[in-house]
């Protein structure tokens, strides 16, 4: 048996030198190590007819030519892992030296934070600070401090979210509370502008959404004119549509100020000609604004008669729209990423 053992492994290395590939390698495995018929296997089934102190010794030697059997299999096997990397490398150019490439998707911002955090910058050039509101607010500040009365019709302009069981609190409709908040707080003078979140009970479609974001700003100083508050928003609006971008104004009633307007930029698509996106007006509403009411400024505990200022908000959410084409409002909240990787 021992005999038979030594000429199985002799024939075995003289075998492998012939291997040319994994896969008759791995017959020659099968052939000597099999489960079912392995040369050694079989050999080894005999073991058992043999007296004790053969056994030992059989035993043994079969282990150890088995285990030079296996590790010169797998020395083989070692070799033409080896061999086929070369050849890959070679015919495929691979580099396994190069750094990954990063992956598909990195987080980036909305579409409403990157204007939101470019406006951000362009105000505090201008020496305004910026503030954040609660978005949970009460009737006070969203109303009535805004010269709102509670039986105002203007109430009924924005669908307003109320709070069960709490009648005086809101869902704020606009960030114009933050106004009277601010005056109070910071007194005068005051440059400030209230980037955030608003929510109106709407019937959603592509143009109306229950969230979306504004911006409000306000300056209140001794001689602040009409001009000034001309002057800013046109520095604002040049900004965002170019160099060329033309303001307009037109008289409009908000309760918190007096006079009040409505704000028209010439539409940045077709330079004021008109077209679809300005509806052939050649204009674009984008704003409110106006010289803040004596009634406002009073509730914010400044003096009417020293101090003057003026107020403006506009829709974060819409100039995101404009600015980038997003047809339809409700994809800014959707969270929907292939709408979102676009940016
Ligand atoms: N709060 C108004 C709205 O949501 C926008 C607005 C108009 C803000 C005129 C102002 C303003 O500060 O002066 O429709």
């Amino acid at each position: 048996m021992q005999d038979k053992l030594q000429q199985i492994k002799t024939e075995a290395l003289l075998a492998l030198k012939s291997v040319k590939d994994k896969i008759q390698l791995e017959e020659l495995e099968i052939k000597l190590l099999g489960r079912k018929g392995g040369q050694l296997t079989e050999l080894l089934k005999g073991l058992k007819d043999l007296s004790e102190d053969a056994k030992r010794e059989v035993g043994q030697l079969a282990n150890e030519i088995k285990k030079d059997i296996e590790s010169a299999l797998a020395k083989k096997k070692t070799e033409f892992v080896q061999q086929e990397m070369a050849g890959l490398l070679e015919k495929e150019n691979l580099d396994i030296t190069q750094p990954s490439l990063p992956p598909k998707v990195l987080g980036h911002l909305h579409p409403n934070t990157i204007i939101q955090n470019d406006l951000e910058d362009l105000f505090t050039s201008m020496g305004f600070m910026v503030l954040d509101g609660p978005e949970l607010e009460s009737e006070y500040y969203n109303f009535s401090a805004l010269n709102i009365p509670a039986d105002h019709p203007a109430r009924d302009m924005q669908d307003t979210f109320y709070i069960k069981g709490h009648s005086d609190w809101v869902m704020r409709t606009h960030t114009s509370p933050m106004q009277v908040r601010a005056m109070q707080k910071y007194g005068t003078p005051l440059r400030m502008i209230v980037p955030g979140k608003c929510f109106r009970n709407e019937a959603t479609d592509v143009r109306h959404e229950h969230t979306f974001y504004q911006l409000e700003g306000v300056v209140v100083d001794k001689d602040i004119s009409f001009a000034h508050m001309k002057g800013v928003l046109e520095s604002v609006f040049k900004h965002i549509f170019g160099p060329e971008t033309k303001i307009r104004l037109r008289p409009k009633f908000y309760p918190f100020v007096e006079p009040g307007v409505n704000g028209e930029v010439t539409c940045y698509l077709c330079k004021g000609k008109g077209c679809r996106l300005c509806k052939q007006t050649g204009w674009l509403e984008v704003f409110g604004a106006g010289m803040i009411h004596p009634n406002v400024l009073k509730e914010g505990d400044i003096d009417p008669n020293i101090y003057q200022g003026f107020a403006f908000g506009f829709g974060l959410t819409r100039l995101a729209m404009l600015k980038y084409g997003i047809e339809d409002i409700r994809l800014l909240e959707s969270g929907n990423m292939k709408f979102l990787e676009q940016f």
